[in-house]
């Protein structure tokens, strides 16, 4: 029950705190904070080396269940996610039936508790069937558990729809959760439009498929004064309207995923379908201001959009094949290696990325390093060298254009509620070969 961390940094930007001090765990809670702390009567666990911050919260994980089993089911996804170094993710209801229904939404969280790893919290859909057509319960289904309401895979496309939406869930002060794709400008595009697509016969995804609808909803939350949440963003003129709407005091929120901050739409060059994502990965100056607005605060959140799809799927002809990348496993390392480890953030503003503020959009009340708080933390070794084996995942997707990536820094214990669900930390800590505790 009662457990010592001995020796790790403990950093949690959002406190202004980064010292090596050791933690004690009990029932689940962290119960002391202190430089040596002595032992009574609990496991002794030596992080000496590593660092420890709040538990990263991913809001944009695709789960499939139910309904897409083959694809991922609660379980393997959340085994992924503590994996990953998440403690908590929410998944997003393009399920088969989508999670439009309250008894979907506790049958979700029911089997994650059974489950028992990481934390799930269900995005419930805005519209029934996800058809756009009619607003779904959002009250019944707030009611039920849901922490957000999204049509994510598909945009709201009727403006008052989502205008309709957004008034309810400012009642029950939920975000909604906006894909943001116009349909008429996408439809058949299966990459960024641009040179390279018409080079590749390949039909494009405009910008302005994304952009259009950004500018749409920032106009729809500053009417209806809702929360919104904007889903991997893509663009550079994205970043600017989200800029400009924040600058005029819109209650707006952003994410941005580590593929489309990491590769552009060079990755599709070889027709590789595990690069294919929506929305598109696009150019080397929309990764440039997807990064500037990461840091300049515009962008307040990176999220996997983890989207795992079985080999069959993903091997058909690349205008066939469906969108996705298999993110969870592979975020963490990736972003430490490109964003941090590369002077692009500094791994105090990813930590607030990853945890602090992805929970507090999602107002989850866990994850602080603080006496009191439930002990949900990450820990980090950011010297551990490694390469990126999608034939190690414990996700059923292996659909991920990094295989085969060099990575330095990796989540190497994932602690929920005191309990370790992930862990590969060895007594000397690098290279962890050998886990002495699960
Ligand atoms: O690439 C994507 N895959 N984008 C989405 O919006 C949906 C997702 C999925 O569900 O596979």
């Amino acid at each position: 029950m009662r457990k010592l961390l001995k020796g790790a940094r403990i950093l949690d930007p959002a406190r202004s705190l980064s010292e090596i001090l050791d933690i004690e765990i009990r029932d689940g809670t962290i119960a002391r904070i202190a430089r040596d702390l002595s032992p009574q009567d609990c496991e002794v666990i030596d992080l000496t080396g590593l660092v420890l911050c709040p538990g990263f919260v991913d809001m944009h994980t695709h789960l499939r269940e139910p309904g897409q089993e083959d694809k991922e089911t609660l379980e393997t996804g959340l085994r992924a996610a503590a994996r990953g170094g998440f403690v908590a993710v929410a998944c997003m209801p393009n399920t088969a039936p989508p999670l439009d229904q309250r008894a979907s939404v506790e049958y979700v969280i029911r089997r994650g508790l059974q489950i028992g790893l990481s934390r799930v919290f269900p995005v419930a859909s805005v519209s029934k069937m996800q058809k756009g057509e009619e607003l779904a319960e959002l009250g019944d289904l707030a009611e039920g558990g849901a922490v957000a309401f999204s049509d994510d895979g598909k945009p709201v496309s009727r403006a008052e729809l989502m205008r309709r939406a957004l008034e309810y869930s400012r009642m029950l002060d939920r975000p909604i959760i906006s894909h943001c794709e116009d349909l008429t400008l996408s439809a058949g595009g299966a990459m960024n439009e641009g040179y390279l697509c018409t080079k590749m016969g390949l039909r494009g995804i405009p910008k302005a498929a994304e952009e259009v609808m950004v500018a749409r909803d920032i106009i729809l939350a500053e009417t209806t004064r809702a929360r919104l949440h904007f889903a991997h963003i893509s663009t550079r003129r994205s970043v600017e309207l989200v800029r400009d709407g924040k600058a005029r005091g819109v209650s707006i929120t952003a994410e941005v995923t580590p593929s489309h901050l990491i590769l552009t739409e060079e990755a599709v060059s070889g027709y590789d379908t595990n690069a294919k994502v929506n929305p598109p990965l696009r150019t080397a100056d929309d990764v440039d201001a997807l990064r500037q607005g990461l840091k300049d605060g515009t962008l307040d959140v990176i999220a996997t959009d983890h989207a795992p799809h079985t080999r069959e799927d993903k091997e058909k002809e690349f205008a066939y094949a469906p969108f996705g990348i298999s993110g969870l496993e592979s975020a963490v390392s990736l972003l430490l290696t490109e964003l941090v480890g590369r002077g692009v953030l500094s791994l105090e503003e990813l930590i607030l990325k990853l945890s602090t503020n992805p929970a507090r959009i999602l107002r989850l009340h866990f994850g602080g390093i603080q006496e009191g708080s439930s002990a949900d933390f990450t820990v980090l070794d950011l010297e551990k060298e490694a390469t990126i084996d999608t034939g190690t995942f414990q996700s059923k997707g292996r659909n991920s254009p990094f295989h085969g990536w060099k990575t330095k820094g990796a989540p190497v214990l994932t602690c929920v509620q005191g309990n370790f669900v992930w862990g590969e930390v060895t007594r000397d800590s690098r290279p962890a070969r050998s886990p002495v505790m699960v």
